[in-house]
């Protein structure tokens, strides 16, 4: 096995022996796939060398660049692009625009996660067992469950809604800042007239969005607080939240661009489609670290890995999650096939879920773990119906509109 000097030690290498630092005290294990936070350590440790596998040894060994250190930001760019078809015009629009922005976007992708060792990982549960298992999701806000009530009953009437939502100071606050929010006027202007001034009331909130559309964003916006106390460590909230948003916000664009009644469950679904993600963080956290490591050493797509490793991934955990809050089965096929679109009876919704997340992925700030832009789905993109020429209008107002709606909830 190569011995590797510390100096030529880089990111990604695998441990062929473990890690004893010259106090005799054992450090890592073999089989770790070592991440930038080790190579401080092991200077810490003041280790001088390390044997690697020789599949691992080569970048360094070569003096050539490590597999997580691309030089530039437009290589950073053209690496989270590099397992899509580069001859679709699809993706070579996409990448165009995202090589204009090369440099904010080379921050985009998430830090590589600490590697998991080599211990088998643990059994992970079927995804029944893993929502049934965790008590905060099984109890949702009283809120919640009463707007549920509202919208399934026909004979809700406005104030009614409103007195419901307005119990909840803090979700009233959240919902009528959104509809106050130039984006929503933009939106409400397309889709059919705002009236002047501010929608300072939820009654006039309703009578703006309609019963059944700002229920739902009350509903979508409810649940988020459940998701708070997710361990440091797996992912950055905030990071998750700003892809979380920027999904919201291009897919309600879509919706709206082709006269979908009532946009707003695309909000809420884009705001929620990696959900699952964040239940897998929360009750199984060191599977979901072992997928993010798993997917950052090999360059593949976190949802592929999570498949391979779990058995689902996290589409349908967060569709069963949505199903089991009894959201509306439009809202909750959206999140359940957003990866993969045709395998519902109505393509149109994760369709438009789908394009946003793989636009979002190319060009906008965050990430929910994933550090590629997602898979091409062109029956998708027929589906909503978006063409390469069609994209940089998309991006500049999801861009203009992006940063103000994000401090609304990352
Ligand atoms: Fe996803
Ligand atoms: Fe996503």
């Amino acid at each position: 096995m190569p011995t590797i000097p510390f100096s030529q030690i880089r990111a990604g290498m695998a441990l062929a022996s473990e890690i004893e630092s010259p106090d005799g005290r054992y450090r890592l294990p073999v089989g770790t796939i070592l991440a930038d936070s080790h190579l401080k350590w092991l200077r810490g440790w003041r280790i001088r060398d390390v044997e690697v596998t020789p599949e691992t040894a080569g970048p360094a060994a070569t003096g050539g660049d490590p597999p997580d250190q691309p030089g530039t930001p437009e290589e950073t760019i053209r690496q989270r692009f590099s397992h899509l078809p580069a001859d679709d015009p699809l993706v070579a629009g996409l990448l165009n625009l995202a090589l204009v922005r090369a440099e904010p976007l080379a921050a985009v992708r998430p830090a590589r996660p600490p590697a998991a060792g080599r211990e088998p990982l643990p059994p992970v549960p079927t995804p029944e067992a893993i929502l049934a298992a965790d008590p905060v999701l099984v109890s949702l806000p009283e809120v919640f469950m009463r707007i549920r009530e509202v919208l399934s009953d026909p004979g809700s009437t406005v104030e009614e809604a409103a007195a419901v939502i307005g119990k909840d100071p803090s979700l009233t606050a959240k919902l009528l800042k959104l509809v106050n929010s130039s984006f929503y006027a933009r939106t409400l202007r397309v889709s059919g007239g705002l009236p002047p001034g501010a929608v300072d009331t939820l009654s006039r909130a309703v009578m703006l969005l309609g019963l059944n559309q700002l229920s739902t964003l009350a509903m979508g916006v409810s649940v988020l607080p459940l998701f708070k106390d997710i361990p440091a460590g797996c992912i950055d909230m905030r990071q998750f939240w700003r892809h979380s948003v920027g999904v919201g916000l291009v897919a309600k664009l879509l919706a709206v661009r082709i006269n979908d009644p009532s946009p707003e469950r695309f909000f809420v679904a884009g705001l929620l489609h990696d959900i699952g993600r964040l239940v897998l963080y929360k009750q199984v956290p060191a599977a979901a670290g072992a997928s993010l490591a798993a997917a950052a050493a090999s360059g593949r797509l976190l949802v592929e890995v999570e498949r391979e490793l779990f058995g689902f991934d996290h589409a349908t955990l967060g569709g069963m999650l949505l199903r089991k809050w009894r959201f509306p089965e439009s809202l909750e096929q959206a999140v359940w096939r957003h990866h993969a679109p045709a395998s519902g009876d109505v393509p149109l919704e994760p369709s438009i879920i789908c394009v946003a997340d793989m636009v979002v992925g190319a060009l906008l700030p965050g990430s929910s773990g994933e550090r590629l832009v997602p898979r091409l789905d062109t029956a998708a993109w027929k589906t909503v119906g978006l063409s390469p020429a069609d994209l940089p209008d998309l991006v500049e107002t999801a861009e203009a509109h992006f940063e103000v709606i994000c401090a609304m909830f990352a």
